[in-house]
């Protein structure tokens, strides 16, 4: 890495928009630190890249987030996190949805985000000029039917970006969420449904373009590349096909 190169982690860059956001901030110029669990995933990715390098790592272990934290005091300065790792886990309607695919949930989409953001809000702040990025969903605004346990954890990881924003006003940190609608990725929906590639295709079912990881990646670098007095404080963004978590048109 170059002694002016920022750096930025990205969290969940394994596949989908975490894989694609780590694309993008490469092109613009950061020094990409990539963590997932998947290790030969990340680090195939982090070979392909001009200025990269992968970590694994689980963000439910908050051990080894701490030891993650610890570890990135060798770069320069740390500039920008991106909290990507997520999912939904199930589909089933509140009277019977399963409560361990809730708490997992709760704890990948919120406690995740929040231990991540703990161990590196320091050195974000000593940067002098750090982003913290929240990637909720439109699922963190609104709810819909068989959403439940996700949306109330998508919930969870709008209210950490809503407070925290306010708990660092006049600090040089922002704080940014991007909330997506539908994004057809190649594993969201088939980890949702457990591997049944069929329900997860129907997902998708005549829906003109979904929005693609690179439209969500795209959005991401465009609100991190802003200036440093510029907080993009929200950002939804849906497909044109889609109105509202529950408003789709289909053309089939
Ligand atoms: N696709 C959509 O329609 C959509 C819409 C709105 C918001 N989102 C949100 O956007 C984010 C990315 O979604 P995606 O569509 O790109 O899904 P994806 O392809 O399933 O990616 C999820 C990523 O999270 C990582 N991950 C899961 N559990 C983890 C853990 N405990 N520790 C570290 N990493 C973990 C996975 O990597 P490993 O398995 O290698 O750890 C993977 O890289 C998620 O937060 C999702 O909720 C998605």
């Amino acid at each position: 890495m170059t002694a002016e190169a920022r750096t930025a982690v990205v969290t969940g860059a394994s596949s989908g928009i975490g894989a694609a956001t780590a694309r993008a901030l490469a092109a613009a110029g950061y020094h990409v630190v990539l963590t997932a669990r998947r290790k030969e995933r990340i680090e195939a990715l982090a070979a392909e890249l001009p200025d990269a390098e992968a970590y694994p790592l689980d963000v439910t272990d908050r051990a080894a987030v701490d030891a993650f934290a610890s570890w990135l005091d060798r770069f320069p300065s740390l500039d920008v996190l991106v909290n990507n790792a997520g999912g939904a886990y199930g589909a089933e309607p509140v009277a019977s949805g399963d409560p361990a695919d809730w708490r997992a949930m709760y704890e990948v989409n919120v406690l995740g985000v929040l231990h991540m953001t703990q161990a590196l809000l320091p050195a974000l702040t000593a940067s002098g000029d750090g982003t913290v990025v929240v990637l909720s969903s439109t699922a963190g605004l609104g709810t819909y039917e068989g959403g439940g346990g996700y949306v109330a954890a998508k919930h969870g990881a709008h209210v950490i970006a809503e407070t925290l924003r306010l708990e660092l006003c006049g600090e040089p940190v922002r704080v940014i969420e991007v909330a997506p609608g539908m994004v057809r990725t190649d594993e969201f929906a088939t980890t949702r449904f457990r591997g049944d590639t069929a329900k997860a295709a129907k997902v998708y079912e005549g829906v003109d373009q979904p929005l693609t990881a690179e439209d969500v990646a795209d959005t991401v670098a465009w609100a991190i590349t802003r200036p440093a007095h510029v907080n993009i404080d929200l950002l939804v963004v849906r497909p044109r096909a889609q109105a509202s978590n529950s408003k789709v048109h289909r053309t089939t």
